[in-house]
């Protein structure tokens, strides 16, 4: 490993992707272009997600969040969801060794009372397994949706305020963040949509308001670490204002 001296002086100028989100879209495409079921596709991700979380550290990333099921895609058939939600058990039984082993903190947002509560089960049992581990956060919003994490936030600050745990002149931006299921997470530097969609389709809206994004044509199937490698060196050559004038 190289000394820290030397990885600082290799590191361009300029801003660093420490927290990158993604946009996982494109499963579906990627199957039915080959004339294979959806849930093939959904696998393949599955993947992926393996692959990009490994490249991360190497990459100065230290969080990852990965969109993997929306409030919105209930509306998928009855096959297709009872396929992901079985996929995600899966992916967390498979992946607890190997996520344990490699330092990283596996976290979920999303709202949980819709879910399995085999499901919900394995989700608590990794989040405290690895709740230690420091080199990677990885978060995964399952059921999630910026409207609903949001009003969810907004229900918890009311009933503070009309409880007197909180004062309502305190019931600012700091309060609110603090209720949202991403009270523990830094914004996100980066945001990348996978699928040639430009749309952030109800992702961390609140956290990303002064996200950078990336839009691929690449299906989530086909990103690959060289793909996420070349999006993060381009980042470092973006100029974030924050609404500041240019320096
Ligand atoms: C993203 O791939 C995964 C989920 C939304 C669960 P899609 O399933 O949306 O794939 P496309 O957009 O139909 O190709
Ligand atoms: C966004 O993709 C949700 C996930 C990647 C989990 P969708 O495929 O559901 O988004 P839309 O329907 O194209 O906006
Ligand atoms: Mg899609």
């Amino acid at each position: 490993m190289a000394s820290k001296d030397a990885s600082d002086a290799a590191r361009p100028l300029g801003p660093r992707a420490e927290h990158v989100a993604i946009i996982m879209d494109g499963n579906g495409r990627w199957a039915t272009s080959r004339g294979w079921p959806r849930l093939v596709g959904h696998r393949r991700g599955a993947e992926r997600v393996r692959e990009i979380v490994q490249a991360c550290p190497g990459l100065g990333i230290r969080w990852l969040t990965i969109y993997a099921f929306s409030t919105e895609n209930w509306k998928r058939s009855t096959e297709e969801v009872i396929g992901l939600m079985t996929l995600f058990g899966r992916y967390i039984e498979s992946e607890a060794e190997r996520l344990s082993a490699q330092g990283v903190r596996l976290r979920f947002i999303g709202g949980r009372a819709r879910l399995e509560p085999r499901l919900r089960e394995l989700m608590a049992a990794i989040e405290a397994r690895t709740a230690g581990n420091t080199l990677l956060n990885l978060t995964v919003a399952i059921n999630y949706g910026g409207r609903d994490e949001l009003a969810r936030a907004a229900a918890r600050l009311a009933g503070d305020v009309a409880a007197g745990r909180l004062a309502l002149e305190d019931a600012g931006e700091a309060a609110l963040a603090a209720r949202l299921d991403t009270a523990d997470l830094p914004d996100p530097d980066l945001v990348i949509r996978t699928s040639g969609e430009t749309r952030t389709s109800n992702f961390l809206p609140w956290q990303a308001a002064y996200a950078e994004y990336e839009f691929t044509p690449t299906l989530w199937p086909d990103f690959t670490r060289d793909e996420l490698a070349a999006i993060v060196a381009r980042f470092t050559g973006r100029e974030r204002r924050f609404g500041g004038a240019k320096a």
